[in-house]
This record gives structure tokens, C-alpha cells and sequence, in this order.
């Protein structure tokens, strides 16, 4: 199994610091033709997601009209408008992965997480999604969780997998009170 690299500890951002934050990297991009696209890939790596206060910021200094904006995000699949878990467990079902029990770790993981693919556990922690190919098709099938790859996953192995990434949370919420 990988080692967990990614720690969340700073919690929920306020609408207002995200505006902040988004401000700050539209300084950069003050008037840049083609900018839209980079700037919304900056904006939803920072918070996770895209919030329409920020989607209408962005708009407003890019001199764009928010239907234009909103189109943009609703035609890439990376953007999303709907806060994302902490954790985003990406399956990897392509071919490789496919035929060694790809689709048997993804729903093994719908049933341990209690959602469909593209959806967040209530308490935000794992979003599900699935992905093709993150070159480790050798070791398949493979997983990844936020940045971490995980090669042979087995369907019964995921419990204590993810207990990995729900202990940090909890190690991060200690260390916060
Ligand atoms: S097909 Fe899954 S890692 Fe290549």
C-alpha cells in the first residue's frame, strides 16, 4: 500500500477568503485573453471546487458574461460546481485494470462508501470517481486517492485502505483542537 502524503488539516474556507484567494490570482491575469480556462483550473485546485460567488468574480475581472463562465465549467467534466470530499478515490478502469477486477474494487467502494460514482459521503470526507490508466497497469488494478496510487487493490482490502486516509483525519483534528 502507498504512503498517505496529502494531510487536510486547514478545514472549511470561508466564501469570503476564497474571494480573497481568487483576487489574488486574477491579479495575475488582468485582461490575458485565454485566461478563463487556467484560471478556473487554479481556482478549483484551491478550494476543490467551483462556488458560483466565485465563478461571478471571476466573470466580473475577466470581463466575461457568467453565462459564458457557467457553460465553460458545465462542459468540462474536471470542473465541478458541488463541494468535493476531502479525498477523491479515483478508479482506474482501463483495460488492464478492467480485466483484473477493476469494476469489482469500484463497487466494493460505492457499497463501503455508500455512493454512486461523482457523488461525496455526507460527512465530505471521499468523493467516488473513476479514471483511465494512471500508468500502473502492471500492478493492476489500481486506485488513487488524491495523489497516492495504489496498485492491486483487493475488494476486501478497502476498508482498511481507506481507514488510512480516516485515521489521518482524525490525527488532523486532534492536532487542531
Ligand atoms: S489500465 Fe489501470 S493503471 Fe493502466
Amino acid at each position: 500500500m502507498s504512503e498517505v502524503k496529502n494531510c487536510h488539516c486547514q478545514g472549511e474556507m470561508s466564501e469570503d477568503d476564497m474571494l480573497r484567494q481568487i483576487d489574488g490570482v486574477l491579479e495575475d491575469y488582468k485582461g490575458g485573453d485565454g485566461a478563463l480556462i487556467p484560471v478556473l483550473q487554479i481556482a478549483q485546485n484551491m478550494f476543490g471546487y467551483l462556488p458560483d460567488a466565485v465563478l461571478r468574480r471571476i466573470g466580473e475581472k475577466l470581463n466575461k458574461p457568467h453565462s459564458e463562465v457557467a457553460g465553460v465549467v458545465s462542459f468540462y467534466s474536471f470542473f465541478s460546481t458541488q463541494p468535493r470530499g476531502k479525498y477523491v478515490v479515483r478508479v482506474c478502469l482501463g483495460t488492464a485494470c478492467y480485466v483484473r477486477g477493476g469494476k469489482q474494487v469500484l463497487d466494493a467502494l460505492k457499497k463501503e462508501l455508500q455512493v454512486d460514482v461523482g457523488q461525496t459521503t455526507a460527512d465530505r470526507m471521499f468523493s467516488l470517481d473513476v479514471g483511465r490508466c494512471f500508468g500502473a497497469c502492471g500492478l493492476a488494478p489500481a486506485i488513487m486517492v488524491n495523489d497516492d496510487v495504489h496498485q492491486r487493490v483487493k475488494p476486501v482490502k478497502l476498508t482498511e485502505l481507506l481507514d488510512v486516509y480516516r485515521n489521518k483525519e482524525n490525527e488532523c483534528a486532534k492536532e487542531v483542537d
